[in-house]
């Protein structure tokens, strides 16, 4: 099967991970943008949609190729939906990961149990071209609930903070391909794949 290049705009590691192998048996080759020298755009959008839109634009303006992005995040309702687009910068920008984790789990620290719902959201999108009007886009879903004591190693991000209730585990403690499976990328790659397929 000859595959198809498409180019993923992103240099988030946990991200181009799981892209990587939930594409593996499909048409097609994942080429992280870093591959292209790609630099990340600036997220100014507010909302994921405009986030996921502005970055596949902008690594679409150097390559000829599909461009996928996504843009995706955790929100606590409590927390009026933080850190939402934010998660990636929500200790400040340059952030790590330990340390935005950190950040959310002492302010859940301060809600009661009953308010700890969390959930993760993915945005995604393809553009054929920089200037395409009809990008196509997938959403995902992924209901949790926050919790203050971290557990598992897997994944990356707020992994081990968000416990997943019909696993009766932390997404940190899940094997990729489960997570793969539940998660708000999975379901949206899904989608997008399902819609690449078609055209
Ligand atoms: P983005 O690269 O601007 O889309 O930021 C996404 C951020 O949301 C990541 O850096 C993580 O902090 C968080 N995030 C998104 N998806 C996940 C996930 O599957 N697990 C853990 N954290 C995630």
């Amino acid at each position: 099967m000859s595959k198809r290049d498409i180019i993923l705009a992103s240099n988030n590691a946990g991200k181009v991970r799981e892209i990587n192998a939930m594409l593996a048996n499909t048409s097609f080759n994942v080429v992280p943008q870093s591959t292209l020298n790609i630099e990340e755009a600036e997220e100014t959008g507010l909302t994921f949609i405009e986030n996921a839109l502005i970055k596949a634009r902008h690594a679409a303006r150097h390559t000829d190729c599909p461009v996928i992005a996504d843009d995706s995040g955790i929100e606590v309702p409590a927390l009026k939906g933080r850190p939402g687009i934010y998660s990636a910068r929500y200790a400040g920008v340059g952030a790590s990961d330990q340390q935005n984790l950190d950040k959310l789990m002492e302010e859940v620290s301060a809600l009661d149990e009953h308010q700890r719902q969390a959930r993760f959201v993915c945005v995604m999108v393809c553009l054929r071209h920089a200037d395409d009007p009809v990008p196509l886009i997938a959403q995902g879903i992924w209901n949790g609930i926050a919790v203050v004591e971290p557990r598992g190693e897997n994944g990356f991000g707020y992994d081990p903070m968000f416990y997943v209730p019909t696993h009766e585990c932390t997404s940190a403690e899940l094997p990729a391909e489960v997570k793969n499976q539940l998660s708000h990328r999975g379901q949206a790659l899904r989608q997008l794949t399902a819609m690449l397929t078609d055209l």
